[in-house]
């Protein structure tokens, strides 16, 4: 570990955390800009994410999402999820979660998650009249190239998943809670994002501008890199533990 990145967890209270898919990839959840694996090898996933898509062929929207819904489903959280809801957990410190993913890897890992700032997978509602849906996705053994989605019950449209397409706006709530937390902070860290689709990749600027020290955790340079005070080019699953333990010893140390 960098000595200047425990430095600077050491002293700090306010901690914001922002994650992206890197966070998510040792739990076996492919990156944006992974290849897509098996049947959606050939589809990129900038294409399917978006509201022409949907309007064009629902039914492919659909079954893409279901399919990563089955790999969310399928997935566990890792140690690095598990690291940060200890470190959230442990008194005084205020850690906030701010994440691009639209999986449930933090919740279920512990976490309280401020802002899902790109949407939330499993939150359903219908696309025509906007009314929050209680279907669920088929369970898919296999990925399937189209199925139809399931109908609102107040209107009949189509329900869609409630993720935040390219070109639409983030919600507003939870990118405002986002700006609050990393403004506020005594350390930003950022992890397993490459720091490309705004609004969200302005935060760790605005905390910098704020001369709020920023951590990048990625084991690639991202366009986060040159606004960072630190890099550590580790992954996720090995960083976060190894910071967190490191502190859980210092603790001890002084008891
Ligand atoms: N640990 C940490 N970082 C990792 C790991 C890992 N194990 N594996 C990959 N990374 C890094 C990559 O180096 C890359 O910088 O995670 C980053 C993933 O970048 P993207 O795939 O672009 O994902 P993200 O930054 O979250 O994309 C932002 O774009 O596609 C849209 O809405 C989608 O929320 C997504 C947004």
């Amino acid at each position: 570990m960098p000595p200047a990145v425990l430095d600077l967890a050491r002293p700090a209270r306010r901690v914001c955390v922002l994650t992206g898919a890197g966070m998510s990839a040792e739990s076996g959840i492919p990156t944006f800009r992974d290849a897509q694996v098996g049947l959606w090898e050939r589809f990129d996933p900038l294409e399917l994410a978006t509201l022409s898509a949907w309007a064009s062929d629902p039914g492919q929207v659909w079954a893409w999402y279901a399919w990563r819904a089955g790999l969310v489903a399928g997935a566990r959280p890792h140690a690095g999820h598990r690291a940060l809801a200890r470190w959230q957990r442990r008194p005084g410190v205020d850690l906030t979660v701010a994440t691009q993913n639209v999986d449930d890897l933090h919740e279920r890992a512990g976490s309280d998650v401020l802002a899902h700032l790109h949407g939330s997978l499993f939150v359903l509602r219908c696309s025509a009249c906007d009314r929050a849906s209680d279907a669920s996705y088929p369970v898919m053994p296999e990925p399937v190239a189209r199925l139809d989605p399931p109908t609102c019950t107040s209107c009949g449209g189509p329900v869609r998943p409630g993720v935040v397409w390219f070109g639409e706006a983030l919600p507003e709530d939870d990118f405002l809670s986002a700006v609050d937390a990393a403004q506020a902070a005594d350390l930003v860290l950022v992890v397993g994002t490459s720091g490309i689709v705004h609004p969200a990749a302005t935060l760790p600027h605005l905390a910098g501008a704020r001369g709020v020290p920023v951590v990048e955790v990625n084991p690639r340079e991202s366009a986060v890199s040159e606004a960072a005070d630190e890099v550590w080019r580790a992954t996720a699953a090995t960083a976060l533990p190894a910071l967190v333990e490191a502190l859980d010893d210092e603790r001890e140390a002084s008891r």
